[in-house]
């Protein structure tokens, strides 16, 4: 979703920082970008589509350009009010040109103040909600307030969420505040930076500040300060990033994507250091130390939900009653809690609204809380009771993989921490093995000949039970998000209660089966009624239970604990996702209308 940078005090570099702060929240989705710097004025630049297009603008402009100055804004802009144009990208500006801001979120009662500040002789010149804010803010300046007072004025009158950072003509400091939209501080020796996240501006300093809702920085040449609502300072802590700029490069990868499904191993290795222990088998989470929920709630949305569908079947096998909820509808109905029930929010980047939202709603009901999430400083992070990072590093790729491989992993040891009586031993056992199955499998996947093979089907279906059912639902959304084209993923016995009537000689059925016993043998009954319309089968296989006998391609994988499989399972499931998009030359980093980030409910 929309990105925001900002950077005070690099003075003849500021374009060049707040051009490349852009070029990395490029990940997070936009269709349009812009700049804005001050210097005695505000100028502003901004165009719709690439940031190429603005990049071209910016260079056309050449030597005269009056971009420049020790002060300045940008942001990416993913359209909610007003499609996609020149007039609709921020920064925004008000009449006299005078102060420029920068919004993420969405403002609910900007119908209302846009008609007054129309009555009051405003003149608009875009769609959006975000420019009633430097209307407003030309109001207080006219009424004699400074532009901080101006700034806090105008906030002061808004409803919704925001992120929000402007620059004014006469003045060297950003002003920023949010209420429901990240937005965090870099701060340097002589520079000071904003960002809606830490990869823009990384490259500069590690030293960060989060800010809460309902703060407001001040960042100038040299110093910056946080206030609250009534102005009063507050007293913030700095903290490292462990994050380096390196991890956020493609490092010779063709796409992010790639990358980040070959960095597994590391990933999960992360996850588990320090937290388990081989010898004895038990599982030590200081994030979990004390927790005895009585039965377990996940909320999550997209892959996320994926995971806690695995996280909830995991805790019940363990004996604890679970449900996984998709956040967006969690509220709408909410299910019954006690005082013993934990609602875990599962979300990678810890600022999705929908499960946000669910989490604020299970707070409200006064149970206990808990993040799993990749972000450190994230919203979930800091709203939750409890915190269980899955420590994957950086994903930059709109479509979450070691993420999710991450997710399982860290819902195997919250399962193997809650569990009344432990079969921790074998699971241990198994996830000590698992970084180096995921190499093996990076290093002999047949994939990429699989992807060739089927690159050109009228859609994918995928299946699997019990604990591939996730992996069934995963494998699906991957191959849609980034190749466009239509895939459903199904538990495998569903298959006959309608979804058959999809099936032909030109759908592939990806079904995944590992081990032996019923419901490997079910999902193998499943397989040859598909086999019997003639779809083509791609097994995702142990070689146990040998259901390659009916497929038309094997993609296998090593033998391991039924709760492990799905990570192996689902790395066959990414790499065939990845190359039928890079053979269909889609946009795998950034697909068509996604955004990494969704901020907004
Ligand atoms: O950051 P979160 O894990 O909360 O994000 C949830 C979904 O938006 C996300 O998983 C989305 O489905 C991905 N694009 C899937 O690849």
């Amino acid at each position: 979703m929309c990105g925001i940078i900002g950077c005070v005090g690099r003075d003849a570099e500021t374009l060049d920082v707040l051009l490349s702060g852009l070029d990395s929240l490029e990940y997070r989705g936009y269709d349009s970008a812009g700049v804005a710097l001050a210097n005695g004025s505000v100028a502003v630049e901004k165009r719709e589509g690439e940031l190429g297009h603005l990049k071209n603008a910016v260079a056309a402009g050449g030597d005269t350009s009056d971009l420049r100055g020790p002060a300045g804004i940008g942001h990416t802009r993913w359209s909610t009010h007003g499609p996609p144009s020149d007039e609709n990208a921020h920064p925004h500006t008000d009449c006299a040109g005078e102060v420029a801001v920068v919004h993420n979120g969405i403002i609910e009662n900007y119908d209302e103040l846009k008609a007054d500040l129309l009555d009051a002789g405003h003149e608009f010149d875009s769609d959006t909600d975000s420019e009633v804010v430097p209307h407003l803010v030309e109001d207080a300046l006219a009424d004699g307030a400074t532009p901080e007072e101006a700034f806090r004025a105008a906030v002061a009158r808004l409803e919704g969420s925001y992120a929000l950072a402007a620059v004014f003509g006469d003045s060297e400091a950003i002003l920023a505040t949010r209420e429901g939209s990240p937005l965090v501080l870099g701060v340097a020796d002589n520079a000071a930076y904003l960002a809606s996240d830490v990869p823009a501006f990384l490259e500069y300093t590690d030293r960060v500040v989060y800010l809460d809702d309902g703060e407001f920085a001040r960042l100038e040449s040299g110093s910056w300060t946080v206030t609250d609502r009534e102005g009063r300072l507050l007293e913030k802590s700095v903290s490292r990033v462990e994050w380096d700029a390196e991890q956020t490069a493609k490092s010779g990868y063709d796409h992010y994507m790639l990358k980040e499904i070959h960095e597994q191993p590391q990933a999960l290795r992360k996850c588990l250091r320090g937290r388990v222990d081989e010898l004895t088998g038990t599982v030590d989470v200081d994030a979990l130390a004390g927790l005895a929920a009585e039965s377990v709630q996940f909320v999550a949305c997209g892959t996320s939900y994926h995971a806690a569908l695995f996280g909830a079947q995991s805790l019940r096998e363990a004996g604890v009653p679970a449900q996984a909820f998709l956040a967006s509808e969690y509220a709408t109905s909410p299910p019954p809690v006690s005082d013993g029930t934990l609602v875990v929010g599962i979300t990678q980047s810890g600022e999705t609204a929908d499960t946000l939202s669910a989490l604020r709603e299970a707070k409200n009901r006064g149970v206990e809380t808990l993040a799993m999430t990749n972000v450190v400083g994230s919203t979930a992070s800091r709203e939750c009771d409890r915190t269980l990072f899955i420590r994957a590093g950086p994903e930059i790729g709109v479509a979450a993989t070691k993420t999710f491989s991450s997710q399982v992993v860290a819902c195997n040891l919250l399962s193997a921490s809650l569990a009344e009586q432990g079969d921790a031993r074998d699971v241990v056992e198994a996830l000590r093995d698992l970084p180096g199955q995921v190499q093996e499998i990076l290093d002999s996947s047949r994939a990429e000949q699989v992807a060739e093979r089927f690159v050109y089907s009228e859609g994918y279906f995928f299946i699997g039970r019990g604990h591939h059912h996730p992996v069934a639902l995963e494998g699906a959304l991957k191959m849609k998000e980034i190749t466009y084209e239509h895939a459903e993923g199904f538990p495998a016995g569903e298959l006959k209660h309608g979804p058959l009537a999809l099936v032909t000689s030109e759908t592939p059925v990806f079904a995944v089966v590992t081990g032996r016993g019923e419901k490997a043998t079910k999902t193998i009954g499943n397989v040859k009624e598909v086999e019997a319309r003639d779809a083509p089968v791609v097994a995702v296989t142990d070689g146990v239970s040998e259901v390659e006998r009916y497929a038309d391609a094997v993609l296998e994988i090593p033998e391991t604990h039924p709760r492990v499989a799905p990570v192996l399972a689902n790395v066959q499931l990414q790499l065939v996702a990845y190359f039928v998009a890079k053979q269909l030359g889609r946009s795998i980093d950034k697909p068509r209308n996604l955004a990494k980030s969704v901020t907004v409910e």
